[in-house]
């Protein structure tokens, strides 16, 4: 049998504290449906380590994940002593970047036991994927500062667009729309205001829907989507977006169905050849790290998704990503819940809850 090779990196915050249980209940069903894994655990990639060491990883960092079939995160960022912006470039946004990890696949859905903050929703009216572009759009690094410090200063950071990379991310989107009920698209751009990239984003979306006559498909500027997402979410099945606006509808989306505390994501690499990356939407969280009370379903559920990646079609593994949701969906109804949720629960025992359940 395959023994699959998972890397393990928890991060700043309450990713050390969320892992371990994404870890006890991707055990749990593994050991239930038969399959082997075998974790190795990294201590880098957070923001500690910066401090000793003045980098983020250790310089061979992608030859040591480089044969990994994945990689299990928790979070990083601890704004306090390192910026943003240095310990997000120097880890996660180089996982994406370096691992071509082009796809961000990002469900949505309201689930049972989860208060909606939208009047009048049950489970079901919300169900969704936000497909966001992972690899390029505004997350670009070219550019620069001129002029510092004086009144002249100029800051400029390009967005880039490359017709491979928009066709890629449209085509993955495009065939999960073609596999859902609906057969919807709903695509995210700006291309009345950002009138260079964005209307050839819309052109390329035209031109890929040709090949999915049996796709409905929309198009919507960012600002009036984001009205719809709380107004309408039930409209949506999936929606594709460049790389900066599908970030934001990925909390926006999680949030109109209750707490971003539970919203999983893959960060896929779709041929395989490099290994995927899966973690929860939200990030560190420092205003609630290191008191055991962050939800940890977003993470368990996104190593749902692992094991679901890892069969690569096949449906043992299927069974034990649907093992795992169906105990989130028991434990979101029956409790314990954590805090975000109006419970009283703490991480660990949701945790165990889950893994008793799987
Ligand atoms: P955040 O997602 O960490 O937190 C936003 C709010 O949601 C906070 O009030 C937090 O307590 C709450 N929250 C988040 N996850 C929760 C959970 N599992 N259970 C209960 N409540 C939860 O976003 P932020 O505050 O903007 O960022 C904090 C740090 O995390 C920053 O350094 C940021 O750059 C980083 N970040 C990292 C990632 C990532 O590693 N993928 C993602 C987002 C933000
Ligand atoms: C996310 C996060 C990251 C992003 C940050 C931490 C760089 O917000 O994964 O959604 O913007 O992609
Ligand atoms: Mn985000």
């Amino acid at each position: 049998m395959t023994k699959h090779k998972i890397a393990v990196i928890a991060g700043d915050g309450i990713g050390q504290e969320v892992i371990p249980e994404g870890l006890r209940a991707v055990d749990a069903a593994a050991k239930k449906f038969g399959i082997e894994i075998e974790y190795t655990h990294f201590d880098w990639a957070h923001c500690g380590y910066y401090a000793e060491h003045g980098k983020m990883m250790p310089d061979d960092w992608f030859d040591q994940l480089k044969g990994f079939e994945a990689i299990f995160f928790g979070a990083v960022g601890w704004p306090a002593t390192v910026p943003d912006h240095v310990s997000l470039r120097g880890s996660l946004l180089k996982f994406r970047r370096d691992f071509d990890l082009y796809v961000n696949l990002r469900p949505v859905r309201l689930m049972p036991g989860v208060p909606c903050p939208l009047a009048g929703r049950k489970p079901g009216d919300i169900d969704f994927y936000v497909v966001r572009e992972n690899t390029e759009g505004e997350y670009s690094s070219i550019g620069g500062r001129m002029y510092e410090g004086t009144d002249r200063e100029i800051v400029i950071q390009e967005s880039v667009f490359t017709r491979h990379g928009v066709d890629r991310i449209l085509k993955f989107a495009y065939d999960l729309a073609q596999s859902r009920p609906k057969k919807h698209l709903t695509s995210a751009t700006k291309s009345n205001g950002i009138a260079i990239t964005m209307p050839y984003w819309d052109e390329r979306v035209e031109a890929m829907g040709k090949q999915y006559g049996d796709v409905k498909t929309d198009k919507y500027h960012i600002d009036i989507l984001t009205a719809h997402f709380v107004l309408n979410p039930q409209r949506f099945d999936v929606v594709v977006a460049p790389n900066l606006f599908g970030d934001i509808l990925s909390d926006l989306g999680p949030a109109c169905a209750g707490t971003i505390g539970i919203a999983p994501s893959a960060n896929l690499n779709p041929d395989r050849k490099l290994p995927s990356l899966f973690e929860p939407v939200h990030g560190s969280a420092p205003d609630i790290a290191g008191k055991n009370i962050a939800n940890p379903v977003a993470t368990i559920w996104s190593g749902a998704m692992m094991l679901d990646f890892l069969g690569n079609g096949n449906p043992k593994y299927k069974q034990a990503h649907d093992a795992i949701l169906a105990a989130i969906e028991k434990v979101l109804v029956e409790g314990p819940k954590t805090p975000d949720l109006g419970g009283s629960g703490d991480t660990t025992s949701v945790g165990k809850a889950i893994a008793a359940a799987i």
